[in-house]
C-alpha cells in the first residue's frame, strides 16, 4: 500500500472518529439530562456544531499535507512509464545500465510486494538508482566492451574515485531534472556506505598504504526499506550476472550471503526489516534470480526427420 493511500484511511479514520465521539458524547447527554424537548433539541445543535467545526478544522488543517502526498505520488506514477528525458538519455548512453536498471526495478518490485512495502516507490527509486552513470558509462563494466577497460590505465584509487562519483553525479542530474527528493534518497543511499572492494583489494596488493576510507562510498545507509530492497537488488544482480550459467544452488547462496553480508556491514539498520520479512525478501530475490538468470535444460534441436 502506498503512502498517499495510507494517509487517506488515516485520515478518513480520524473524521469518522471525530464524528462518532461527538454524537456519542450528545446521545449520552441527551439521555442523562435532557428534560424536556427543548433541551434536547440545544444538545444535539450544540454536537452537530461542535463535530461539523471540528471535522472542518481538521480537514482544513490536514489538505496542505495531504495534497503534498498526492502531488509527489502523481509525480512519482509519471515517472513509471520510463519516457522521462533522463531515462531515454540513459537507454542511449549508457545501455547495458538502462537494461541493468531495468532489472533490479523488477527484482526490487515484487520483493517489495512480497513485504506488503511500497512497490512503486520502490520501482521508480530503481529505475532512477545509476542515473549518474550517464555521465562517464565505459567506466562500468556493464557498459564496457568485452575486450576494452577503461580502468587498465588508473590507479585503483582513481578507479574508486570515479566509480563513486556516480553517486554524487546522479543527485545533480536528478535535481537539475526536477525528479522528486523521494526517489533522489534512492540515488544517494543504494551504496549505503559500502566498499569499492574490487578495486580496494587491488590497490592492498600494490601498496600497503591504501586507507579503505579512500574506496568507501559516502551514504548515509539506506533510510527506509525500499530503498534497502534497491541496495540488496541491485548487488544480487550485478554478482549473479557475473556467473556464466549460475545454477539454482549458486542463486540461493548468493543471495544469502549477500544479505547477512549487508546485515553484518550495518547497512539495513535502518529499513525496518524484521526477521519474518527478511524470510520473504530472500523467497522473492530467489525466485526472481532464478527467472532471470538460471539455464533452463536445453531441449534437442529439431532434425529434418521431425
Ligand atoms: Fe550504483
Ligand atoms: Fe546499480
Amino acid at each position: 500500500m502506498n503512502k498517499t493511500l495510507r494517509y487517506g484511511i488515516v485520515l478518513a479514520a480520524i473524521i469518522t472518529g471525530i464524528n462518532l465521539f461527538f454524537s456519542t458524547i450528545s446521545y449520552i447527554i441527551i439521555l442523562n439530562i435532557s428534560q424536556n424537548a427543548f433541551t434536547e433539541l440545544f444538545f444535539i445543535v450544540l454536537a452537530a456544531i461542535l463535530s461539523a467545526s471540528l471535522t472542518t478544522y481538521f480537514i482544513v488543517a490536514a489538505s496542505p499535507i495531504f495534497k503534498e502526498y498526492l502531488t509527489t505520488f502523481r509525480r512519482i506514477l509519471r515517472l513509471e512509464s520510463l519516457s522521462h528525458p533522463l531515462m531515454v538519455r540513459l537507454s542511449h548512453e549508457a545501455p547495458g545500465t538502462y537494461h541493468h536498471t531495468l532489472t533490479v526495478a523488477n527484482i526490487a518490485a515484487r520483493a517489495s510486494k512480497a513485504i506488503g512495502v511500497d512497490s512503486l516507490l520502490t520501482r521508480v527509486g530503481a529505475y532512477y538508482h545509476d542515473i549518474g552513470k550517464i555521465m562517464d558509462p565505459d567506466f562500468y563494466v556493464e557498459n564496457q566492451a568485452p575486450n576494452k577497460n577503461n580502468h587498465d590505465d588508473l590507479l585503483p584509487q582513481e578507479s574508486a574515485k570515479i566509480i563513486i562519483e556516480h553517486v554524487q553525479k546522479g543527485i545533480e542530474l536528478a535535481k537539475e531534472n526536477h525528479i522528486p527528493a523521494e526517489i533522489i534518497n534512492f540515488i544517494q543511499q543504494h551504496h549505503g556506505t559500502s566498499t569499492v572492494n574490487y578495486f580496494y583489494e587491488k590497490s592492498k596488493q600494490s601498496t600497503e598504504s591504501t586507507k579503505k576510507a579512500d574506496f568507501k562510498y559516502s551514504g548515509p545507509k539506506p533510510q527506509s526499506t525500499e530503498i534497502g530492497i534497491v541496495m540488496l537488488a541491485d548487488i544480487l544482480e550485478a554478482t549473479v550476472r557475473s556467473h556464466p550459467n549460475p545454477t539454482v544452488q549458486e542463486i540461493r547462496e548468493t543471495v544469502n550471503t549477500i544479505i547477512e553480508q549487508k546485515i553484518n556491514e550495518g547497512q539495513l539498520d535502518n529499513c525496518n526489516l524484521t526477521a519474518k520479512q527478511f524470510v520473504k525478501l530472500r523467497r522473492s530475490f530467489i525466485e526472481s534470480l532464478n527467472a532471470i538468470f538460471h539455464q533452463r535444460i536445453q531441449y534437442p534441436k529439431k532434425t529434418a526427420k521431425n
